[in-house]
């Protein structure tokens, strides 16, 4: 059957589509061979991705939810960005980016309801192979001590709650305050949850800084930092987590303290 898709297909022009859909319809057709898929199975297949598209609108994508736990989402990023040892991976954006957080001076706090356990961030953004990088846009956004996201919760947080974008300085360094985040679950609710579920899979995300840094002559880069002592660190349901991303929230008197480093890839030439 998958050689006679093939042989139909080869009528349509040579295109990436082409090329996809004919690899798609391959490795489906051997996964339905192999696994001896029954008519019901199939009914229920489609009933599953039915669900999944009736759940997907302008507020909540669960198409992108089930790219994220399967990990198509990551590898995707992986394949995408590539980074050599030595720079800051890059992982996804995740869904509560906003590219429109204020600018704010050097230690300024981006926590506009000051509820949470206090945090000092600092940091340093370099170039692989060498020195700071002064000047570089640094964003940064975060969930609160709930693990809620303030565009999840218009109604319950300020506007551009725990966001905020600065500008290291000569030395490559920047910090600012905020609260602790916590870690989150997500969406459990609709058909991808249900799915995970049944395998019991945990939808839970360790608690974790985002950042998106942007210097003249760099590759931007987009990631997280997560605390190494979250109970999920190692269950991450997106698959986020990689080594040099996990880092020490220090407990002092005055609350956390930690410490990021970022290191840039330059431009790829051509
Ligand atoms: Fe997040």
């Amino acid at each position: 059957m998958a050689r006679a898709f093939a042989a139909r297909l080869e009528h349509a022009a040579p295109s990436r589509l082409r090329e996809s859909v004919g690899s798609a319809v391959e490795t489906l057709h051997g996964l339905v061979a192999g696994l001896g898929l029954t008519p019901a199975e199939l009914r229920a297949s489609v009933a599953f991705l039915t669900d999944v598209g009736h759940h997907a609108d302008d507020r909540r994508q669960e198409w992108v939810l089930l790219a994220d736990v399967l990990g198509v989402s990551s590898l995707v990023e992986d394949l995408s960005a590539p980074r050599p040892a030595g720079a800051t991976p890059n992982t996804v954006a995740g869904p509560f980016y906003r590219a429109d957080a204020p600018d704010l001076p050097a230690g300024a706090t981006i926590s506009r309801d000051g509820k949470g356990e206090p945090l000092a961030v600092s940091g340093r953004v370099a170039a692989l192979g060498g020195g700071p990088l002064a000047g570089a846009v640094v964003e940064v956004w975060q969930a609160n001590g709930e693990g809620r996201y303030e565009n999840q919760e218009p109604d319950r947080q300020p506007e551009n709650n725990l966001r905020g974008r600065f500008r290291t300085d000569t030395q490559g360094r920047f910090a600012f305050r905020s609260v602790m985040p916590a870690g989150y679950a997500l969406p459990a609710d609709g058909p991808v949850g249900r799915l995970m579920a049944a395998l019991g899979l945990a939808l839970q995300r360790p608690a974790h800084l985002h950042f998106r840094v942007t210097a003249n002559g760099h590759e931007r880069l987009t990631t997280h930092v997560f605390d190494r002592d979250d109970p999920a660190i190692d269950g991450d349901a997106i698959f986020g987590v990689k080594p040099e991303l996990k880092v020490e929230f220090r407990c002092t008197t005055a609350g956390r303290t930690v410490d990021v480093d970022f290191v840039l890839c330059p431009l790829r030439q051509g």
